[in-house]
């Protein structure tokens, strides 16, 4: 995997990553991420809310892998919101992932009594070099138009729930629009969507499994993705994604699943700003 995307502020990211949600346990940890990077990825997701940041700490040590060559996201749990416990927790987190800097760092949810203090702690620590880039998770149109309001410089990257039941096409559009780049979190709807009959039939067309048809379809709409999974050969096998392509036909026939289907929470509206503008 050699696909690269540029951030509005130069940094380049991979484009498919390897999510670290509920990937538990030394063993399994230390295991997944040396098939992760056998196989190709060198973005590495994980959040102080996971409980595994010192697990991915060890792991990346007892694997010894370069630097220079992993991209590794934390983001800032919604308890730990606020200008002072951002700047805390994150030196935490570095600790426990025994890394000086991480190269993305993200607020986990938008909350609306902490909004702008919590950016400003994250602008200032991406200038102390805490973090290489900064940007937000799950955060709507809404949320962004309120950041604006205040912040120095804008998130680089929304993660949010995206894969064919929640297809997210005008909040698409919206970071496009805004240099933002989206990044799918569930990219493969936890799981939901393998079993949809387009999806199969597409599959069998390409000889590939459902979910390789997801991912195929995220990377051909040119977003991040990070799936999960533990299994080895599902590991691997979602990476080999770069030896096909989804006509536009079976793009569109894709996009038809959307049905507004969460497999997660819903992100919280912010009403002072509903109010004011
Ligand atoms: P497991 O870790 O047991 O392999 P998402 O990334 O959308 O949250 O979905 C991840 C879920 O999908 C996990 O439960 C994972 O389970 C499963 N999964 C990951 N890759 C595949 C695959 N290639 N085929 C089937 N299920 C998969």
């Amino acid at each position: 995997q050699d696909n690269y995307l540029t951030l509005a502020d130069g940094q380049q990211m991979p484009q498919e990553g390897f999510g670290l949600y509920k990937v538990d346990g030394q063993g399994t940890m230390t295991a997944a991420i040396q098939h992760a990077f056998e196989d190709g990825y060198r973005l590495f997701d994980t959040a102080q809310l996971y409980g595994n940041e010192a697990e991915v700490g060890t792991a990346l040590k007892q694997l010894a892998l370069p630097r220079d060559e992993i991209f590794v996201t934390t983001k800032v749990a919604e308890e730990n919101q606020g200008y002072d416990r951002a700047i805390a927790s994150v030196k935490e987190s570095l600790q426990k992932l025994q890394l000086d800097y991480v190269d993305l760092l993200l607020v986990h949810w938008p909350i609306e009594r902490s909004f702008f203090e919590t950016w400003r702690a994250f602008e200032d620590m991406k200038k102390e070099g805490l973090t290489k880039s900064i940007g937000v998770s799950n955060f709507e149109m809404i949320h962004l138009q309120y950041l604006a309001t205040q912040a120095h410089e804008m998130p680089v990257v929304d993660q949010i729930e995206l894969h064919p039941l929640l297809t997210q096409k005008p909040l698409l559009k919206f970071n496009q629009d805004h240099q933002i780049i989206t990044q799918a979190w569930s990219p493969l709807g936890r799981g939901a969507v393998l079993g949809q009959d387009v999806l199969k039939q597409i599959a069998a067309q390409h000889q590939k499994s459902p979910a390789q048809v997801i991912l195929r379809w995220h990377l051909q709409n040119g977003v991040s993705f990070i799936p999960k999974s533990v299994h080895e050969a599902r590991i691997a096998q979602n990476a080999a994604i770069y030896d096909f392509s989804l006509t536009p036909a079976e793009m569109a026939q894709i996009d038809a699943l959307n049905n507004y289907q969460r497999t997660g929470r819903e992100p919280e509206l912010v009403y002072e700003y509903n109010r004011q503008y």
